[in-house]
């Protein structure tokens, strides 16, 4: 495998932040980007308390828990990556954002250097046509909680070379410990693709009283064995980046299934996004 000392992280949100932390426990250094100083203290203090998370439940040493933190650096500047051996994109899920992004880092970073995206929706070629180089760029997308998940989904687009997926395959399996499905690059990949409507009707079911939202959780917990239930699920991700998948699945696929329900435009126009804001469909 091509030699991976330091990788860029951009966005250390919910998603980024656990990139962050799963690479610095791996041994390699990492530098992430955020938008501002304080945005870069925040997701710093996420990763310092989930490590002393996992240091307090004996996952992990404490000299290794201050060990990996020595590794990370943050910044505001994406030019920073200059020197990254591979770039893992995780910020907000918004086309055009995104589109910029990838713009930057493909001006800023080597040309060799590989650029992931961490996306739940938007498709591969979109990001490496942004990028200039998308024989280099393919989806690596991460499940939250990013330390305790073991599934890494893995997207070549059209152009996506072999020898880049193949760099991604086995960083994400030799050097993270995960396991890796491949999917092709249409919007939502495998997961969302299928999670998506499932939450959608899952709020829809809510929305016109059918049952409680406990209820609802508790027979699909209970009842189907999953380790939470759609509106908890729905919480745990962050409304609006359920909202925001959703609106890309919706533009490349059209349909009912697809569209929004109210009560979760309500919710994100209201500002509560899931637990990340202190509440959603619960108060957390
Ligand atoms: N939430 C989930 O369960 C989940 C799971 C898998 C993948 N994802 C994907 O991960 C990505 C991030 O989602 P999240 O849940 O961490 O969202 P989040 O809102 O918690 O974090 C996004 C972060 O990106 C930062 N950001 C936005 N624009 C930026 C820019 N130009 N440069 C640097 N930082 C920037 C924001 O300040 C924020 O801290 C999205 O693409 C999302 O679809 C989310």
């Amino acid at each position: 495998m091509q030699d991976i000392r330091r990788v860029g992280v951009v966005g250390s949100g919910l998603m980024g932040s656990g990139i962050v932390e799963v690479v610095a426990r791996a041994g390699l250094a990492v530098t992430f980007v955020e938008g501002d100083d304080a945005l870069v203290a925040a997701g710093r203090d996420r990763v310092r308390a989930s490590l002393e998370r996992a240091v307090a439940r004996g996952k992990l040493g404490a000299g290794d828990g201050d060990a990996a933190l020595g590794r990370i650096e943050g910044v505001t500047d994406v030019g920073a990556l200059a020197e990254a051996d591979l770039v893992i994109e995780a910020a907000t899920e918004d086309p055009a954002a995104k589109g910029a992004i990838f713009a930057r880092l493909g001006a800023e970073t080597r040309p060799e250097v590989i650029l992931a995206s961490n996306t739940s929706s938007i498709p591969i070629a979109t990001l490496g046509a942004a990028s200039g180089r998308p024989s280099h760029v393919v989806g690596m997308h991460f499940f939250n909680p990013v330390p305790v998940m073991t599934l890494v989904e893995l997207t070549p687009g059209p152009a996506t070379s072999e020898a880049t997926y193949e760099l991604a395959r086995s960083f994400a399996r030799d050097v993270l410990g995960k396991t890796t499905v491949r999917s092709s690059d249409e919007a939502g990949f495998i997961v969302n693709r299928l999670l998506i409507p499932y939450l959608y009707d899952a709020i829809r079911l809510y929305e016109r009283g059918f049952a409680t939202r406990e209820d609802i959780d508790a027979a699909i917990h209970l009842g189907l064995g999953h380790p939470m239930g759609p509106l908890a699920l729905a919480d745990l991700i962050g409304l609006d980046t359920v909202l925001s998948i959703g609106e890309v699945l919706r533009g490349a696929f059209g349909g009912e299934r697809y569209e929004a329900p109210a009560m979760l435009r309500d919710l994100v126009a209201a500002g509560r996004l899931g637990r990340k804001t202190g509440g959603g469909f619960y108060d957390a």
